[in-house]
């Protein structure tokens, strides 16, 4: 596990931000996975900054994102296809129907994991996969747990997660309960990892990367990955 320390969340965007458009450049038709959350909006602001000027291409990119709210629909604007829409698909050159996330508002939900799981199989595992974590050691939403899930799954929220992501709602009672995520596994088939922490994840970052692979520590896992980079910032 290679770990950069940088200074600000400034400094931590613009790196997460150089890997990707690497990625880009080496392979222009790569498979990038993607996160959401606050920690990658300074990143998706400068890779959107370097394609407005022409220095990075995403005409031939695909994505595939981590996971995704159950019960919202892609035009409700909490949902993480929302998002990723306006932070990132919206203002560069993709073409959108080359982007993908699980459907939270699928009628059967077993099914859309079994249709997530083999579509990024069928896509041929991400090249780079971006992270963010959680306080609790969550990757896409994989919460702690007894055993490290294997594949695309639908997950009950912690209800620390649920407490931390209830500040871009109006209120509690109004965040998902469910989700659907990647599972670790098929996280740990990306060719290349990159986690992405600002300074209130020190704590847990020096748990995942230090301390016991455990699933109550989801993050952990990536010790094991052969290809995984963790930036953390100092502010
Ligand atoms: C959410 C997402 C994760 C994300 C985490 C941290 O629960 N499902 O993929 O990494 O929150 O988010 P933030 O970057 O906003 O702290």
């Amino acid at each position: 596990m290679r770990i950069i320390h940088v200074d600000s969340y400034d400094q931590l965007s613009a790196l997460a931000a150089d890997i990707i458009a690497a990625q880009v450049i080496l392979k222009p038709d790569c498979l990038l996975g993607l996160a959401t959350g606050s920690s990658p909006l300074g990143t998706y602001a400068n890779l959107v900054e370097r394609c407005s000027q022409g220095r990075l291409d995403f005409s031939q990119v695909r994505t595939v994102n981590l996971d995704e709210y159950c019960g919202l629909t892609a035009d409700n604007d909490q949902s993480y296809r929302y998002f990723m829409d306006t932070n990132l698909f919206n203002k560069v050159n993709i073409d959108k129907a080359n982007t993908h996330l699980p459907d939270g508002s699928a009628p059967d939900m077993q099914a859309e994991c079994v249709r997530y799981e083999a579509l990024v199989e069928s896509l041929g595992w991400p090249d780079l996969q971006l992270l963010g974590i959680g306080h609790n050691g969550h990757i896409g939403f994989n919460e702690p747990a007894p055993d490290f899930p294997a594949q695309v799954h639908t997950v009950q929220l912690a209800e620390s997660t649920i407490k931390a992501n209830s500040r871009l709602f109006e209120k509690i009672e109004d965040v998902p309960t469910m989700a659907v995520t990647m599972g670790i596994g098929t996280i740990m088939k990306a060719r290349k990892v990159l986690l992405i922490a600002g300074a209130d994840k020190a704590e847990i970052v020096e748990k995942a990367c230090r301390g016991p692979v455990t699933p109550e520590v989801p993050a952990s896992i990536l010790q094991l990955h052969p290809d995984a980079t963790v930036i953390l910032s100092g502010k």
